[in-house]
């Protein structure tokens, strides 16, 4: 059997989408979660599956780069072949980044380029925009603006508030990242010079939209 992808998986809480990751993801594995908040709950999802966790807080670190330094030392005993983002509240600086290039993903609840950063459900709410949705990207020094690889849209009802829409765009999310993720750990997707390949060919700047339907083969 071929060797599985190793992904290590970085978080600062609930830790939803590893749990996702964790329990969807057959041709990739989780090697170690690195948490930068003691009390992520994440944590404890991880420990449950016997996999190794480390508490890494930026607190105690007067700069990034040594903040960043202690996650690099920890990784360099795993030797993930990934790195995912999934809801790591850090932003990680250009060296960081340098040293895993075309390896780190990220997953933004927004359909990308709207709404980088933070609290993007109380914008969609506030805009009353129609739809609104989820994007997979590689991590580049821009925040929340590397190569897009996909995103998945839904529709955004009258009634919806924020909590009720980042309710359906985790649901998406739980879905959209174990898949985009084995892609990579098979071999059909990578990223090179900010442009991200599926089967040797480019997909285009805004990505592939994901679709439920679309089936295992859709890439
Ligand atoms: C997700 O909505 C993800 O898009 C964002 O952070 C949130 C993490 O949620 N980057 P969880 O910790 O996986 O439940």
């Amino acid at each position: 059997m071929a060797n599985k992808l190793k992904v290590a998986v970085f978080i600062s809480g609930n830790g939803t989408n590893l749990q996702a990751i964790m329990d969807n993801c057959t041709e990739s594995e989780v090697v170690c979660v690195i948490s930068n908040q003691a009390t992520a709950y994440g944590l404890e999802r991880a420990k449950l599956k016997k996999i190794p966790t480390h508490v890494v807080s930026h607190k105690e670190f007067d700069t990034r780069e040594s903040f960043e330094e202690a996650l690099l030392k920890i990784l360099s005993t795993y030797q993930p072949d990934l790195i995912v983002l999934a809801g790591f509240m850090r932003v990680l600086s250009n060296t960081f980044i340098g040293v895993y290039k075309d390896k780190i993903l990220n997953i933004h609840p927004s359909l990308l380029p709207k709404y980088p950063g933070l609290n993007t459900h109380q914008q969609v709410i506030l805009n009353q925009d129609k739809e609104h949705g989820v994007t997979v990207h590689y991590v580049t020094e821009a925040l929340d603006g590397g190569p897009i690889i996909a995103y998945a849209k839904l529709n955004v009802a009258e009634d919806d508030t924020s909590e009720s829409v980042s309710l359906k765009v985790h649901q998406l999310e739980y879905q959209l990242y174990p898949y985009v993720i084995e892609q990579i750990a098979i071999g059909r997707l990578q990223c090179q010079d900010d442009v991200v390949y599926c089967d040797n060919a480019a997909l285009p700047k805004q990505g592939r939209e994901w679709k439920a339907d679309h089936g295992p083969k859709y890439f």
